[in-house]
């Protein structure tokens, strides 16, 4: 009990901390960098999830204005066709990583398109809120930001092995500076059985993204597979994703004038699934503001990498040497 009650205040402070950090940093002396200038696209297919709100929608409309088509993997498709109404380029799909079957029917649909599939955004997210498990068993967070992106992955992952041409397939996982928060990662408890605390389980996620994009980049290099690996944090940005903390619609004005505009977030992931000039860098890239930067140590851990891809795999029921094939 009092383990828990220390646990839950240390990750209220760090949460506050890293994003207070993180905020300052953005406003200050780390502005800011807007899109660099990009070709023209010429009807390459990017696939999203989570692109009908925040700062996926601020994605998937520079996406489609550099002449890309964007496949978009949503909970409430009509919805989200409302949204993007009258802009062309723009495919909407029903998508619930909270569910795996779900996912598979996305996947089959995408795949069922019979187009080259170049980049993959892993983008939805979902931040906070009490404990809940899928009907698999797997905790809410860990599940939408993680383990359903990994799926997806493993489905894809074929077709965009196969893309050819001068700039290579690119795989983007959005994380967060919040991975810091992932630093005491437990790979026997994944799904926080033991203790959970909301900060944690969000930290924990966004964590295993960064080591599942090093170990992938790992495995497909090894294969000679020529599809990159990058993953980056959209900056620190006022959406619906900060609407489960108490209190929050009190100081919307506030958030909205101190924190980066969704738009801004969006530019990220524009870029990192685009800009020509990241080609030459080696996976696996962390983009934070748009230039390539260090994340935790833990995510550079191999022995770490490997016992989460382990464990990953088995959760997914995929055999770890048949992972993406
Ligand atoms: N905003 C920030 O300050 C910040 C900072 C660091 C990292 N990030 C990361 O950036 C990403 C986007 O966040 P945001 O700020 O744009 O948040 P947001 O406005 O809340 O958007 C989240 C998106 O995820 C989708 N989503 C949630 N659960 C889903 C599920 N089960 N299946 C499919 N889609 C689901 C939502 O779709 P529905 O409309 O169906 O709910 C929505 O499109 C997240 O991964 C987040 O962790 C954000």
């Amino acid at each position: 009990m009092v383990g828990h009650v220390l646990a839950w205040l240390w990750y209220k402070l760090l949460i506050n901390m890293v994003g207070a950090w993180y905020l300052v940093r953005e406003q200050v002396w780390d502005r800011h960098r807007p899109l660099p200038p990009l070709p023209d696209q010429g009807g390459r297919t990017v696939v999203m999830t989570g692109g009908g709100r925040g700062i996926g929608e601020q994605a998937v409309r520079k996406l489609v204005s550099s002449g890309c088509h964007v496949i978009v993997g949503v909970r409430s498709p009509d919805t989200v066709r409302g949204v993007f109404q009258g802009l062309q380029g723009v495919q909407v799909l029903k998508l619930d990583l909270l569910d795996m079957e779900s996912v598979r029917d996305f996947a089959r649909q995408v795949l069922q398109l019979g187009v080259p599939l170049h980049v993959l955004i892993c983008n939805a997210g979902i931040m906070f809120g009490p404990r809940r498990e899928t009907e698999e068993g797997f905790e809410y967070q860990l599940c939408t930001n993680y383990l359903g992106h990994c799926l997806l992955a493993h489905l894809l992952l074929p077709t965009m092995a196969r893309v050819e041409g001068e700039v290579q397939a690119r795989i983007v996982s959005v994380s967060s500076c919040a991975h810091h928060l992932g630093s005491w990662l437990d790979v026997s408890d994944l799904q926080l059985r033991r203790g959970y605390v909301p900060e944690q389980a969000y930290g924990n996620s966004k964590v295993a993204q960064l080591l599942w994009a090093a170990q992938l980049s790992r495995v497909l290099e090894e294969r000679g597979v020529g599809v990159k690996v990058l993953s980056l944090h959209p900056g620190v940005i006022y959406t619906d994703l900060y609407s489960s903390i108490p209190g929050i619609t009190w100081i919307a004005g506030l958030c909205r004038a101190v924190m980066k505009t969704p738009g801004q977030g969006g530019d990220t992931l524009v870029q990192a699934a685009l800009d020509p000039a990241l080609e030459a860098s080696t996976s696996p890239l962390y983009l934070v503001n748009s230039r390539p930067a260090s994340s935790s140590s833990l995510t550079r851990d191999t022995r770490v990498q490997g016992s989460l891809w382990e464990a990953t795999c088995r959760l997914l029921d995929i055999p770890p040497d048949q992972f993406g094939l």
